[in-house]
């Protein structure tokens, strides 16, 4: 039976792929080196779906490594989640981001075609489009402007993999831009789980709402927005999965193609709407204090989604309730 290799699978968004892909019948190697999670995810995606899979601790960069496992399992498409992804932190470190997210990638991309392997999933974002122009954001929008480390690692291996479907169209390659993935599995036995102080919105919300951090700061209230604060376009991250099953499918289809999807839902969400849906969803409170707004952040960003329901059918379906109610469930988790 064919395989599909995922890289980073015990990470959050590749966790909960697994578990929609395993839900869709697939067979899986899932390969991790736990830098930024935990073993237990593995088996709590067993827990979930009932379902085994292979499993190899190793880093996605080791090339005889990585070979190995190409030569055990019957691979016919991979899908990237490995990679670093603390903007903050790439900021300190851009060696070790170019390092493990664009070397690591080309070990892969290598690795694939040395075994005839040409499916190929990537994890893309919306930080590539920079401050976009004009909002809702298509995919032929301009890319490139990335203003961190981080973005310019998804900004190179997105040039990279057009240059490769250039010098050899039997590739299938399939770029996901993800806007803001939020939420976690509606068991609550996977989720985000940031260590130390968490950067982003929601998990920085979770924390203060579970009186582990005291006060939100909300990053500037003089954006020109509906209310002063930043617009994004938050995703359910069990969407954001089914959004994997679907390129995968893409991917396996008869003719070869690069492909590029924007996975968002099309609609922006101010931070004090989080905050607000936060404390309706979940009866808690959230104390917050406007801070001064964040350096390198944009006001509004948020996807036209249409290609992806157009050409792959894919929809996103949970509401901001969901997204907010998930996240909770997983962090009260945490707690006990
Ligand atoms: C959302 C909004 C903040 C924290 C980043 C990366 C992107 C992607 C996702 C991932 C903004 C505001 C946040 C806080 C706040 N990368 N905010 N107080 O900046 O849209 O995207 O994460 O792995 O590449 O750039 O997401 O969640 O950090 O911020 O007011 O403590 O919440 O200013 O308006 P962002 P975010």
């Amino acid at each position: 039976m064919k395989k599909i290799l995922i890289t980073g699978g015990a990470g959050y968004i590749g966790s909960h792929t697994c578990v929609e892909l395993l839900n869709a019948g697939r067979d899986l190697v899932i390969i991790d080196n736990f830098s930024n999670s935990k073993p237990e995810v593995l088996d709590n995606i067993r827990k979930i779906t009932g379902k085994d899979f292979v499993f190899y601790e190793m880093d996605y960069s080791d090339r005889d490594k990585l070979q190995k496992v190409f030569e055990e399992n019957d691979i016919d498409s991979v899908i990237n989640f490995a990679g670093y992804k603390a903007v903050g932190e790439s900021v300190e470190k851009p060696i070790e981001y170019y390092t493990n997210n664009v070397s690591g990638a080309l070990v892969l991309l290598d690795t694939m075609r040395k075994y005839n392997v040409k499916k190929f999933v990537f994890s893309s974002s919306a930080t590539v489009y920079g401050d976009p122009e004009v909002v809702p954001i298509t995919e032929d929008a301009k890319v490139g402007g990335t203003t961190n480390p981080y973005g310019t690692t998804k900004y190179v291996i997105e040039l990279i993999l057009k240059d490769l479907y250039k010098s050899d169209n039997t590739w299938d390659i399939v770029i996901l831009r993800y806007f803001n993935p939020v939420g976690a599995h509606e068991s609550g036995l996977i989720g985000e789980n940031p260590q130390g102080i968490p950067n982003n919105l929601m998990p920085y919300i979770a924390q203060v709402a579970s009186g582990k951090l005291e006060k939100l700061s909300v990053f500037g209230n003089d954006y020109d927005t509906k209310d002063g604060t930043g617009v994004r376009d938050y995703i359910h991250v069990v969407d954001l999965a089914k959004g994997h099953v679907r390129a995968i499918e893409k991917a396996d289809k008869e003719g070869n193609g690069l492909y590029i999807y924007n996975l968002g839902t099309g609609v922006g969400y101010s931070v004090l709407d989080m905050v607000n849906a936060f404390e309706k969803a979940n009866n808690i409170e959230v104390p917050y204090k406007i801070a001064p707004r964040r350096a390198g952040d944009i006001a509004t960003c948020y996807a036209d989604p249409t290609k992806a329901e157009n050409e792959i059918g894919f929809k996103a379906e949970k509401n901001l309730e969901d997204m907010c109610k998930d996240t909770w469930n997983f962090q009260k988790k945490l707690i006990k």
